[in-house]
C-alpha cells in the first residue's frame, strides 16, 4: 500500500498505457481477440495508479487510457462494427469506474493506516510518559525511605564527628610547626569538615526544619550573603555587583532559610565563574512577588544536565554533595515560591521568586 513517490513509477504507468494504445493502432482491426486482450491490459496500469495514488491516480490513468484509445474506436470500429464500438465505449466507462472505486478504497485504507500509525505513536508516547512517572514515583518513594533511614544514621554520625574534630585540633596544636606531620593533621581537619558539610546538607535535605516566618528585608538578606561570600570572591578575583531594588517592603519569609538558599546559589555561581568573572545579585518587585536573581559569567549549565540539577545528589563537582540545589528548591517551594535556572549569553542565572500572598 506504499505510495510510489518516484517519478519512475509515473513514467512506467504512462508508458504502459501508451504502449497498449499503440498496440491497438498497429494491430489489424480483424484481430478482434488481440484487441480484446489489449483492452484488458489497460486495467493493470489503471488499478496500479489507483492503488498507489488514490482516487486522483485511478481517474487520471483511466482518462489517459480513454484519450489514447478513443480515437481508435472512432476511426475504426465506429464505421465497421457499430455494436462493437458501443461495447468499447462502455469499456471506457468501466475504466473510470474501476479507477475510481479502487482509488477510493485505496484512499480509505491509507487513511486508516495513517490513523492507526498516529494512534500507535500517541500510545507509545503515553506509555513512555507513564513509565517515566512510575519511575519517578518509585524513586521518590525509595528516596524518602532511604532518607528516613540515612538521616537517622547521619544524625548519629554528627556527635563522634564533633569529637574527632576537637581531638584533631588538640593534636595539631601539639605537633611542632615545622613537622611534616602537621600536614596530616591539616588533611584530617579538611576531611572532617567535608563530612560535616555533607552531613549537615543531608540532614537539611532529609529533615527540613519548620519554617519560621517573619517580615524580612530581601535586600538585607542579599547583603548578608554577599558579606559571607566576599572573601571567597576576592580569592578568585570574581567581582560582585548589586542591582538591588530600592523601597522593597518587607516580606514574610524564614530569613535563615532564604539566606541558605541564596548562599547555595551564590556558592554555585562562584564555583562556576572563572577568575575575572562577575556575579550579579539583582532584586525586583513585580505585583505581589519579590524576585532575587543571581547571575554569573561562568560555564553555564550543560544542556544534558538541565533536567537534573535540582535532583538530590546530582553533582558535576569532584567534592560536591549535589544537595545544594535540591535543598534550595525545597525551601523555596515550602515558601510557595519558585526557583528556576536558565543559561544566559555569558553564564547561568538562577531566579528565586517569593510571593506575598496571605500577608
Ligand atoms: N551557576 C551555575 N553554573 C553552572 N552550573 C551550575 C550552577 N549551579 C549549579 N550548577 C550545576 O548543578 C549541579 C548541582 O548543584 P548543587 O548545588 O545541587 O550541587 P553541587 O554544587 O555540585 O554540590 P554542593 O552544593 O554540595 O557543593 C552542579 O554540580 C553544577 O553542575
Ligand atoms: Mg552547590
Amino acid at each position: 500500500m506504499n505510495k510510489k513517490s518516484s517519478p519512475t513509477a509515473v513514467i512506467a504507468l504512462v508508458v504502459t498505457i501508451m504502449f497498449v494504445a499503440v498496440l491497438h493502432y498497429v494491430t489489424p482491426v480483424d484481430s478482434i481477440v488481440l484487441h480484446q486482450i489489449y483492452q484488458r491490459i489497460f486495467y493493470i496500469p489503471i488499478i496500479l495508479a489507483a492503488f498507489w495514488y488514490g482516487l486522483g491516480g485511478g481517474i487520471g490513468a483511466a482518462a489517459l487510457a480513454a484519450v489514447s484509445y478513443l480515437p481508435h474506436i472512432l476511426l475504426h470500429w465506429q464505421h465497421q462494427n457499430y455494436e462493437y464500438a458501443l461495447n468499447q465505449y462502455a469499456e471506457i466507462g468501466l475504466f473510470f469506474v474501476i479507477g475510481a472505486v479502487t482509488g477510493w478504497l485505496g484512499d480509505q485504507k491509507r487513511r486508516e493506516h495513517e490513523r492507526a500509525e498516529r494512534i500507535n505513536t500517541e500510545l507509545q508516547t503515553a506509555y513512555a510518559d507513564l513509565r517515566q512517572t512510575v519511575g519517578q514515583l518509585l524513586q521518590a518513594e525509595r528516596l524518602s525511605s532511604l532518607a528516613e533511614i540515612a538521616s537517622g544514621v547521619v544524625h548519629e554520625v554528627r556527635n563522634p564527628l564533633g569529637a574527632i574534630k576537637g581531638a584533631v585540633e588538640i593534636l595539631e596544636d601539639e605537633i611542632p610547626e615545622d613537622s611534616p606531620r602537621r600536614e596530616f593533621a591539616r588533611i584530617a581537619k579538611v576531611e572532617v569538615e567535608r563530612i560535616d558539610k555533607l552531613v549537615s546538607e543531608f540532614l537539611r535535605f532529609a529533615r527540613p526544619p519548620k519554617l519560621s516566618k517573619v517580615p524580612s528585608s530581601v535586600n538585607e538578606l542579599v547583603e548578608s550573603v554577599i558579606s559571607l561570600l566576599d572573601p571567597r570572591a576576592a580569592e578568585g578575583s570574581v567581582s560582585i555587583e548589586k542591582e538591588l531594588a530600592s523601597g522593597l517592603s518587607p516580606i514574610e519569609i524564614d530569613p535563615e532559610q532564604i539566606v541558605q538558599v541564596l548562599l547555595n546559589l551564590a556558592i554555585n555561581a562562584l564555583d562556576a565563574t572563572p577568575n575575572g568573572g562577575t556575579i550579579v545579585f539583582r532584586t525586583y518587585e513585580s505585583g505581589d512577588t519579590v524576585t532575587v536573581e543571581i547571575e554569573d559569567t561562568g560555564v553555564g549549565i550543560a544542556a544534558d544536565d538541565k533536567e537534573r540539577i535540582f535532583d538530590p545528589f546530582f553533582t558535576t563537582k569532584d567534592k560536591g554533595t549535589g544537595l545544594g540545589l535540591s535543598v534550595a528548591h525545597r525551601i523555596v517551594t515550602q515558601h510557595d515560591g519558585n526557583l528556576t535556572a536558565e543559561n544566559t549569553e555569558r553564564g547561568a542565572r538562577f531566579k528565586v521568586t517569593l510571593t506575598r500572598t496571605g500577608q
